[in-house]
């Protein structure tokens, strides 16, 4: 058992939830706070339901500084993971400000309150859209950077400021140096196996999973593919795409890492959380019919600006340091998927 309390900002959310179930179950205390401007409070039931267990709630926004201290005085976390963050990348097109304000100062916010409390573990969600186009379909961690929209670049912001944080410590020889490990996420997909809590989002999902499962749902008619004269064996795009839980495994294992001896001098370090495999829109919409039983009407669409043909994760990294590899499989991912759109047509209502 570990009484240790982890700060989770954005803990409502799809991938926040699920890190809470793992938490509690792994027998900390956790703490959420999030503004609830793209969850519901029912996430948060949910997981009590699952653990048994309930996770201390504020509703607060991570921009409000003095809000932020009060609860770090309250409550002495000693580890933050930071999930919270806009993540629509054609919604960060259409408004940059609005997510450089959130997700960057956000985050400026927050290490500032961290560093007046004394807390200077972080795990953050970052995203494989911070690298550039690459030759290799393959990413490692030290590929270049290079996002090609406001919601990566917001990203590869905060990483670079999270480096420097770092940096600045080492260069002042800080007796308690920050320890931030940079989760870099492929395409986080799945829910917990219970069906109890999922990904619900708001509108018309942008991600492929939810759409195919709402498609399969009844819920909208057709999913388009866009592009499918790509270099791939199906003319389609290729992606790396995760299970939920095998991605907030990887995040309780950071943790791990974060507290052992090769952190002891602090750092700052980027893992891929990916599997490794790639797999074609077709070849998911192909596990889904045979999952469900239920054809998915598509069409074929033009090409995206920006999409690449096809991207997944080098892993090696994450296995090495984190000890952590991905235990679930596309049919998993499915699965789970599935049983939490039909238990929960309506996401969280
Ligand atoms: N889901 C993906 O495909 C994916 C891929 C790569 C990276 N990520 C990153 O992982 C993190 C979690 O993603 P998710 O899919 O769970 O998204 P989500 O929208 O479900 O969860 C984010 C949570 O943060 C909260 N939030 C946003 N801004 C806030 C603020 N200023 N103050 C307090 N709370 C705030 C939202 O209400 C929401 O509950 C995000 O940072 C996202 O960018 C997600």
């Amino acid at each position: 058992m570990n009484a240790k309390t982890i700060l989770v900002t954005g803990g409502a959310g799809y991938i926040g939830s699920h890190a809470c179930v793992e938490l509690l179950q792994d027998g900390f205390k956790v703490v959420v706070v999030d503004n609830l401007s793209n969850s519901k409070i029912e996430s948060l039931n949910r997981v009590q339901q699952i653990t048994g267990k309930k996770p201390s709630f504020y509703q607060t926004d991570i921009r409000d500084k003095q809000a932020l201290a009060d609860i770090f005085a309250k409550e002495s976390p000693t580890t933050v993971i930071h999930f919270a963050g806009l993540k629509a990348v054609g919604e960060s097109c259409d408004k940059p400000q609005l997510y450089y304000n959130n997700n960057v100062y956000g985050t400026l916010v927050l290490t500032d309150v961290m560093m007046h409390a004394n807390v200077k573990q972080l795990v953050f969600s970052s995203s494989a859209t911070v690298y550039g186009e690459s030759s290799c379909p393959q990413y490692t961690e030290n590929f270049p950077l290079g996002a090609i929209n406001p919601y990566g670049r917001s990203k590869a912001m905060i990483e670079d400021i999270l480096r420097d944080l770092s940096a600045a410590d080492r260069n002042n020889q800080s007796k308690y140096p920050w320890k931030i490990a940079l989760l870099r996420y492929f395409n986080p997909i799945g829910a917990h196996e219970s069906g109890l809590i999922g990904e619900d989002p708001n509108g018309i999902p942008n991600n492929l999973m939810p759409y195919v499962a709402q498609v399969a749902i009844g819920k909208l008619k057709q999913l388009s593919i866009f592009g499918n004269d790509y270099p791939t064996p199906d003319g389609t795009g290729i992606r790396d795409y995760i299970h939920v839980v095998d991605l907030v495994k990887g995040h309780i294992n950071a943790i791990a890492a974060l507290n052992s001896e090769s952190y002891k001098c602090g750092g700052c370090n980027a893992y891929n959380l990916g599997t490794g495999k790639g797999y074609s829109v077709l070849e998911i919409i192909d596990a889904f019919q045979k999952v469900t039983g239920k054809p998915i009407n598509y069409k074929i669409a033009p090409r995206r600006s920006g999409d690449l043909a096809e991207c997944f994760a080098n892993p090696e990294l994450a296995l090495k340091e984190l000890n952590w590899k991905v235990e679930k499989d596309l049919h998993d991912m499915v699965t789970d998927t599935w049983n939490w759109q039909t238990k929960n047509p309506q996401g969280y209502i």
